[in-house]
């Protein structure tokens, strides 16, 4: 991305500050009184880091709630401390945030002190981080899961702190289940095979809109997601192995890969190719597809008052490959500090709150965004918003993570070589064995003898 491009980013954010100006101007006196607090050394316990006011630009992705929910998060911790928060929106689009990242870490710039990151980029980006094991006390830090903790640590320094997990699920129309007989599909060849019977018996009632199964075929970073699940969970393995060994040019990622490519224009609409996380939840929500892949975010928007698929819809395990086990892709977002922010300790203190037990059981009650936070997942108010909470501890067991951490900064390049040679098949345009056959051999280039 180039900088004028980031520049609007930027920009936005310019008209946040002036809202948000609006709001602290309106919401008025209780920051003033809170900030009053701290000129006379009151302090609000560990907050208290907050010596004089000072504006935090924090930037989140825009999935689903997401924009909606930091702002209301940040602007807590804002009156909390009497500090100020510009939120600055960036792309839902993985790759294109990446690309904004990049640009604006690469120019050194100041303009974000917090970035929200992807579970695949510590290892990418981890050198423009401060390392928050200096700024966050250890036991703010110890309830988080140990994997994701280690996934971002770098070189022993803790370039981010977890903010919620993903891993894909499947999500299916109850009500449509039930009236054709049909079981929760098991296999992705049950899926096919329910999918097919269900949209025959709907369409020839009537319901032409209706798809089969929607999820995420577009050439990006959700395309990896969504492929690795079927190669993975059909034996296929991921991408390359622990120890960096390229694996992917093998029969069950081939089978795998095949069956997909038959979805496309039958249970699958064509547009698919062109889907990303959003437009499959559009498509369910408004009832028009029997299945969903998709990430939790989508549980509580499908379930809101305004959905019209509320109180229809169920969540499961995703379907596992002829003999193989269910593999969900390991999701998620972290929070880092820019080693360029003018306000390190603010800005910790920041992620500080939103990782924190009650600001993570909020996004939870309110969007749906797991918990990175093992106690969590005891709640019961959780459990009662969220039926899938009691599964969600073993589908995070048996998921699969991208192989970002053995191949550092290269992993990007991995993923894009990935998508283009599972798009092109999906498209048509060449046979899964002949597009995996060049993929291998392409990142056995890439990986230089399996170093990274
Ligand atoms: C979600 C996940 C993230 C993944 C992205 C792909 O945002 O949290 O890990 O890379 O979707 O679209």
């Amino acid at each position: 991305m180039s900088l004028a491009a980031a520049a609007f980013y930027l920009k936005n954010k310019e008209n946040l500050r002036s809202n948000r100006e609006e709001t602290m101007r309106s919401a008025g006196t209780i920051a003033g009184t809170i900030a009053l607090g701290f000129a006379l050394g009151v302090g609000l316990g560990p907050s208290s880091a907050a010596r004089a006011e000072v504006t935090i630009a924090i930037s989140c992705s825009s999935l689903g709630q997401e924009q909606e929910l930091c702002r209301s998060g940040a602007e807590a911790w804002a009156q909390q401390t009497g500090n100020r928060v510009e939120l600055i929106s960036t792309p839902a689009d993985a790759n294109e945030r990446l690309s904004l990242y990049q640009t604006l870490l690469a120019a050194g710039s100041p303009d974000v002190d917090v970035f929200q990151i992807d579970v695949i980029w510590p290892g990418s980006l981890a050198s423009h981080f401060v390392d928050l094991g200096d700024h966050i006390p250890a036991e703010a830090l110890q309830d988080h899961f140990d994997q994701l903790l280690a996934n971002n640590t770098v070189e022993d320094q803790l370039v981010a702190v977890p903010w919620f997990v993903d891993a894909g699920l499947l999500y299916y129309r109850e009500d449509l289940l039930e009236k054709h007989g049909r079981a929760v599909p098991k296999t992705w060849q049950e899926l096919t095979e329910t999918a097919k019977a269900v949209l025959e018996a709907e369409r020839a009632a009537g319901a032409s809109e209706l798809q089969g199964f929607v999820w995420q075929g577009r050439a990006y970073e959700g395309l990896t997601c969504n492929a690795l699940e079927w190669i993975a969970s059909q034996g296929g393995g991921g991408i390359v192995d622990a120890d960096g060994r390229v694996t992917i040019d093998n029969e069950q990622a081939v089978s795998a890969l095949d069956l997909a490519q038959s979805w496309i224009g039958s249970i699958s609409p064509r547009g698919i190719l062109n889907y990303a996380e959003e437009d499959a939840r559009g498509a369910f929500q408004s009832g028009r597809a029997l299945f969903m892949r998709n990430w939790p975010y989508a549980w509580a928007l499908a379930n809101a008052d305004d959905s019209p698929v509320k109180g229809k819809v169920g969540v499961a395990a995703l379907p596992a490959g002829e003999g193989g086990k269910p593999a969900a892709t390991l999701g998620g977002q972290q929070l880092a500090v820019s080693r360029y922010s003018a306000h390190p300790e603010e800005a910790a203190d920041l992620v500080r709150y939103l990782t924190g037990y009650e600001e993570q059981k909020r996004r939870a009650l309110e969007g749906s965004f797991n918990p990175t936070r093992r106690s969590l997942y005891d709640d019961e108010a959780l459990l009662a918003a969220n039926p899938f909470y009691g599964t969600f501890l073993d589908i995070l067991e048996s998921a699969v993570a991208r192989p970002s951490t053995v191949t550092g900064r290269r992993y990007n390049q991995l993923s894009s070589e990935f998508v283009r040679a599972v798009h092109a098949t999906l498209s048509g345009n060449g046979t899964a064995a002949e597009n995996l056959t060049a993929l291998g051999r392409a990142l056995e280039r890439l990986s230089r003898g399996g170093r990274w």
